[in-house]
């Protein structure tokens, strides 16, 4: 069991905050827990609090090494990272290479069109509220980010997707969509911050031609296709053959 000192600061459906001694750090824990459609769907699914603390680490890091700032600081232990503490906007950025989930549902866009440009999207984070999605005129209301910080938000996630896309493509899969939150550090810079997981991302498998058999994310969660930890296992187990190529 891991040792956890700081106080707890805040209590997310997939994660934990705690304070840390320096006021500029937090320590984040992954659960197990996994949610689905604003937490109406509920489970425990042994081992993805592991899993997603470790490929988000590999990501950022990548991210980080290609000059996009991070929240990330360090891995502290195999559930738990060191983060800068933030003040998290609460906007959730998504950004589609293929048209798959909510597009397809509430759009003509048939499953498996090729987004290009890819389609970047905001929504508003509050799940009382179900997340809606933003038009520009509901985003610039709200006033949560400055015309130049909705400029960079943009930048940081599409250059973002472009890293991560070319990534996955060399381990053989599609990176379909995915989301970002971002937040403001004791600077004052934006910085991506939450996760980057199966959870948040939606990866198909380029090796499989079943349309169910080839997703790896929670799509396997939010359908009930079962597998869903060995589909997060495999995109670490891919991630990590990669890293120790590299080495
Ligand atoms: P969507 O197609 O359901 O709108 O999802 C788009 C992407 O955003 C997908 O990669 C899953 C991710 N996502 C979240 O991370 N949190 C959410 O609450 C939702 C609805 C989607």
């Amino acid at each position: 069991m891991n040792h956890i000192q700081g106080s707890l600061l805040y209590e997310g459906k997939a994660k934990r905050v705690f304070a840390c001694e320096n006021p500029n750090r937090v320590l984040i824990e992954f659960k197990n827990d996994a949610t689905a459609f604003n937490a109406k769907k509920r489970s425990e699914i042994e081992g993805k609090g592991r899993l997603n603390c470790k490929i988000s680490s590999a990501l950022f890091e990548l991210l980080e090494s290609n000059g996009i700032p991070t929240h990330f600081l360090e891995l502290h232990s195999e559930t738990l990272m060191f983060a800068e503490k933030i003040n998290v906007i609460p906007l959730e950025v998504v950004i589609r290479n293929i048209a798959t989930g909510s597009l397809c549902r509430e759009t003509p866009i048939n499953e498996g069109t090729i987004l290009t440009p890819p389609l970047l999207e905001f929504y508003y984070k509050d799940d009382k509220l179900g997340d809606p999605i933003l038009t520009e005129r509901r985003l610039k209301l709200l006033d949560l980010i400055s015309p130049s910080q909705k400029e960079e938000v943009e930048n940081i996630t599409k250059r973002s997707n472009t890293i991560l896309k070319e990534y996955f493509d060399s381990l053989d899969l599609l990176l379909v969509d995915f989301k970002l939150e971002f937040g403001l550090n004791s600077l004052g810079k934006l910085v991506i911050a939450d996760e980057i997981s199966p959870d948040n991302c939606r990866f198909w498998d380029k090796t499989n031609s079943d349309p169910k058999g080839r997703i790896l994310d929670k799509d396997r969660f939010r359908q009930d296709l079962g597998g869903v930890i060995d589909a997060y296992e495999e995109i670490l187990k891919r991630i990590e053959k990669d890293l120790s190529h590299a080495s």
